[in-house]
């Protein structure tokens, strides 16, 4: 047969096997992830969960649309798969399942930079909750004792102070009856400069400025980790000049930042943590970008969650007036402001203002799917055999929300609940600092932070959501940051 009869058929097969390669590319990887992946239950009935995504898998519905994603995929299941880019991460929505999960949490290890791929990596992928085994243990020995629970209580009655100042100072007409404030942007400096604090000692103007600035920095630089695609591997250094340089500058900025915090408060006593901290890098003890990383952790990436963790709980106090006035009430029946006696308020959890912090940890949790880990053993999941070391993450409304445990009146905010639950009940049925050995580092050092916070607001304002805020039911929230912090303006009415 001639060439010219062969070429157009040739040609029209591999222009349409082209055309269904990129039309149907998302089914076509999903197939080839699944059959890397294959996952089957007792049936022999392969895993459901939604459709691959061009081209990050899943990895944007989790952080920014988790609560709209939570819902959508509550059809797949009790136990389903999700991607991160071509890592498929298993998600588990009951507190049966969970507890399951973490029979063996002291032998689990975190995806490694959480299945974020390379950008993110550079950011965080050495931080302290993210790396394992003896690197873990390492840097954690390092930072436990600096924010244990006796440290916070003692640290309670600075923060106090500085809560204080900082709500009397937040609203720019101090002489104002009332002032209409945007809640994080009012807000985010607080936990911020509560943390640096706890790790700098006292700061000068300048070293604050220059802080908050490399802090703005390392959260623009989130937006690379967000778009994904050719940011999750290291030829984008060769690709992206531009992300390249931004991610150099903040490295360099940050490195020397913390080592002139370091010279310059070596002699200080009481010694502050970087200083303890940095020691071990000029010694050659601890990886520099370990440590760097996790101050950074400290510092930028929970910058949203306690943030998120603040607004929220304004947010539905301004929303609920009656546990709002219940729980001034409580502040001013002790007359705790005036007196030493606000520290241990703030510590007690027999109180309706820990009822309160319980139940906005509760309905908003930080983030709605957990950072994936994984278990060196294989593990039974609703029905599923799922291999040893596939990742895995909880649905925390599922677990905070929809699971029976809370009721009929599961979604509405009233933390009185928390007068009739025990303690140990608590455990697999809210998630608010995990579940493992790996709890969160600050959890004390958060919860002196937020309580001392609320006190000083409530003790000086009436909060209301404006008229203009009408929400149908749900609120606005961020989407320009990786926690859905809230997005609301709220009205402060100052208090006699
Ligand atoms: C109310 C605010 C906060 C919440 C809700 C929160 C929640 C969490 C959660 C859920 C984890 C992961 C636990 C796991 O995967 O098992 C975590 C880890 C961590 N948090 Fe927090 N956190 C808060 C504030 C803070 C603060 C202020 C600090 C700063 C000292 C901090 C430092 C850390 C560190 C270093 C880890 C990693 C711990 C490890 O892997 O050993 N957190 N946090
Ligand atoms: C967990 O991480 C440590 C440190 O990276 C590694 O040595 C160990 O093999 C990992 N375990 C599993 C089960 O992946
Ligand atoms: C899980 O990871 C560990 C450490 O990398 C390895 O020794 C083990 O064989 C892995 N198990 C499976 C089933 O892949």
């Amino acid at each position: 047969m001639a060439l010219h009869s062969i070429l157009p058929p040739a040609c029209a097969i591999i222009l349409s096997l082209a055309w269904l390669i990129v039309a149907k590319k998302e089914v076509f990887l999903m197939k080839i992830f699944q059959s890397l992946y294959s996952i089957r239950d007792n049936q022999n009935c392969e895993i459901s969960g939604p459709c691959w995504k061009w081209p990050n898998g899943h990895t944007i519905d989790k952080f920014l649309d988790g609560r709209i994603k939570s819902k959508e995929w509550r059809v797949y299941g009790p136990v389903y798969r999700i991607w991160s880019c071509n890592i498929p991460e298993i998600v588990i929505t009951t507190p049966e399942d969970v507890r399951a999960f973490h029979s063996d949490s002291d032998l689990h290890n975190k995806s490694a930079s959480s299945n974020g791929g390379w950008f993110f990596h550079q950011l965080l992928g050495d931080c302290m909750g993210l790396v394992n085994g003896i690197r873990w243990r390492r840097l954690r020995s390092e930072f436990n004792h600096a924010f244990s629970y006796r440290q916070a209580l003692q640290m309670s009655s600075s923060i106090g102070t500085y809560a204080h100042e900082y709500v009397k100072t937040m609203i720019p007409d101090m002489q104002a009856a009332e002032s209409t404030i945007h809640v994080s942007d009012a807000f985010m400096k607080f936990p911020f400069f509560c943390t640096a604090d706890a790790l700098y000692g006292p700061m000068t103007e300048d070293e604050k400025s220059k802080l908050w600035s490399i802090g703005q920095q390392s959260l623009a630089l989130m937006r690379y980790v967000l778009l994904g695609g050719i940011y999750r591997f290291k030829v984008s250094q060769v690709f992206c000049g531009r992300a390249a340089k931004e991610l150099n500058t903040f490295q360099k900025e940050w490195s020397a930042f913390n080592n002139n915090m370091y010279q310059s408060r070596r002699s200080w006593s009481p010694t502050p943590l970087i200083v303890l901290a940095w020691k071990p890098v000029t010694e050659g003890r601890l990886p520099e970008s370990e440590v760097m990383q996790t101050l950074s952790e400290m510092l930028f990436a929970n910058l949203d969650v306690s943030s998120h963790v603040i607004t929220w709980l304004v947010t539905l106090l301004a929303d609920n007036e009656d546990k709002q006035q219940k729980l001034r009430d409580e502040i001013r029946d002790k007359g705790i402001i005036n007196d030493m006696l606000l520290s241990e308020y703030c510590n007690k959890k027999n109180t309706f203002l820990s009822a309160c912090y319980l139940e906005s940890l509760r309905l908003r949790p930080f983030t709605v799917f957990t950072i994936p880990e994984s278990s060196p053993s294989e593990k039974a999941l609703g029905g599923f055999q799922i291999p040893a070391n596939t990742s895995i993450v909880v649905d925390t409304l599922e677990i905070n929300v929809n699971n029976p445990f809370w009721g009929r009146d599961s979604h509405s905010f009233n933390p009185e609940r928390f007068n009739n639950i025990k303690q140990a009940d608590l455990r697999y049925n809210l998630f608010a600092f995990g579940f493992g050995p790996r709890k969160c580092l600050g959890q004390y050092f958060a919860e002196a932070m937020v309580k001392n916070f609320v006190v000083h607001l409530l003790d000086q304002y009436e909060v209301h959501i404006p008229l203009s805020e009408s929400r149908d039911g749900e609120y606005k929230s961020h989407r320009d940051t990786w926690v859905p912090i809230s997005n609301v303006k709220l009205v402060l009415s100052k208090l006699k």
